[in-house]
C-alpha cells in the first residue's frame, strides 16, 4: 500500500492529538445554569433550559438538534453575541491586552465571567477571543476578498504589513489564489466566498472559531472544502464549536453534544476524525466506518 507524505503526516499528528485526549482536557469556557427566554407578543418562549456545558481546548465540538432546539441561541450566548437571561458564562482565558485605563475593558482575573457584560465590553471581548462563520457569509460587498479579512484584522492590531502578510498566507492556504484577493465577494464562488469568511473568522487567532452551519450554503464539493478546512484548523490546535443538523458536517468533531427543546440530552466522543469512511484510500477506513457508525447508533438514540 502507498501512503503519500501527507497521509503519513496527518497520521502522526492524529496520534499526537489522541494522546493529548487521554490527559486531562484544559477547559477554555464553562456555561453554567444557563437559560435564554424570549418574548414574543406577551408570551414567553423558554429556549434554553438550565444548561451546563464545558468547551475543550483544542475540541472540535458540535452541537446537533433539530430545527427550532435552540442550537443558535447557544451558540450566540457562549460567544458573547448575545447575553443569557440566567446563569453565567466564564472563559478560562488570558486576556492579551488590558488597557486599565479603559474603563470600557474587563479585568481577566479568575476568569472572565462574559454574562453581565454590556454591549462595548462584549464587543470588545469578541474581538479578543473570538471567531465566526455562519451561514451566510456576510462579506462585505463592497471589498475585496482582502479587504475583507484585513478590516477584521485591523480591528486588533495596527501592524497592516504583519496583516496583510497573515492574511494573504492563510487565504493561500484555503485556496484562494493571488489575483482572487482584489476580487469583490459577487465575483466569487459561494465557495470561495465562504473560505474568505472563514479566513476572516481565524485571522485574529481565536481561541475559539464558532461556526453555525457554516456548510449549509453549500453545495456538495464546497462542504467537503470547507470542512477539509476546519479540520486542519483543529488540527493545529483551533478550537471550534459548530452547529450543523447534518451527519455529514458532524463526523468532523471529536465530541457531539445533542440539543432538544433547549436542553442537552446526551453527548458522545467520538475522537479525532480519521478520514471519510466511504473513502477506499483512506488508511483508516474501518475504524472510519465504526467512527461512522457510533455517530449515527448515537443519533438514533437520540431520535434524530
Ligand atoms: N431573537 C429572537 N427573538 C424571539 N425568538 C427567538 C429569537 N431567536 C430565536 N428565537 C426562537 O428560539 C427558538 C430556537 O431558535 P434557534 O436557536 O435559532 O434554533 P436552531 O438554531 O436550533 O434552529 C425558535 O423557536 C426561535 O423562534
Ligand atoms: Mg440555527
Amino acid at each position: 500500500m502507498i501512503i503519500n507524505k501527507q497521509t503519513d503526516e496527518k497520521a502522526g499528528m492524529r496520534k499526537e492529538h489522541k494522546m493529548s485526549e487521554n490527559r486531562e482536557k484544559e477547559v477554555i469556557l464553562n456555561a453554567k445554569d444557563l437559560s435564554k427566554s424570549f418574548s414574543n407578543e406577551s408570551v414567553q418562549q423558554h429556549v434554553l433550559k438550565n444548561l451546563n456545558l464545558s468547551i475543550y481546548k483544542g475540541d472540535f465540538t458540535v452541537i446537533m438538534g433539530n430545527s427550532g432546539s435552540g442550537k443558535s441561541t447557544l451558540l450566540y450566548a457562549l460567544s458573547g453575541m448575545d447575553r443569557p437571561s440566567l446563569g453565567t458564562i466564564t472563559y478560562n482565558t488570558e486576556d492579551n491586552g488590558p488597557d486599565k485605563k479603559n474603563s470600557k475593558r474587563y479585568s481577566s482575573a479568575g476568569g472572565i465571567e462574559i454574562s453581565k457584560f454590556n454591549n462595548d465590553q462584549l464587543a470588545l471581548f469578541r474581538r479578543d477571543h473570538c471567531g465566526f462563520v455562519f451561514q451566510q457569509n456576510y462579506l462585505n460587498d463592497s471589498m475585496s476578498a482582502l479587504d475583507n479579512v484585513m478590516v477584521s484584522g485591523l480591528l486588533k492590531t495596527k501592524d497592516r504589513k504583519a496583516l496583510a502578510a497573515k492574511a494573504k498566507e492563510l487565504l493561500g492556504r484555503v485556496e484562494i489564489s493571488e489575483q482572487d484577493w482584489k476580487k469583490f465577494p459577487a465575483q466569487l464562488s459561494g465557495g470561495q466566498q465562504q473560505r474568505v469568511a472563514v479566513v476572516r473568522g481565524v485571522i485574529n487567532s481565536p481561541e475559539v472559531l464558532f461556526a453555525d452551519e457554516p456548510t449549509g450554503a453549500l453545495n456538495s464539493q464546497n462542504t467537503i472544502n470547507v470542512l477539509d478546512i476546519l479540520t486542519d484548523l483543529n488540527n493545529e490546535g483551533q478550537s471550534i464549536v459548530m452547529v450543523t443538523h447534518t451527519v455529514k458536517a458532524a463526523e468532523r468533531a471529536n465530541r457531539v453534544i445533542y440539543l432538544a427543546d433547549g436542553i442537552i440530552t446526551d453527548e458522545v466522543d467520538l475522537g479525532p476524525y480519521i478520514g471519510d469512511y466511504k473513502d477506499e484510500t483512506n488508511p483508516n477506513k474501518e475504524e472510519a466506518v465504526q467512527r461512522h457508525r457510533k455517530l449515527k447508533d448515537f443519533l438514533g438514540a437520540m431520535g434524530w
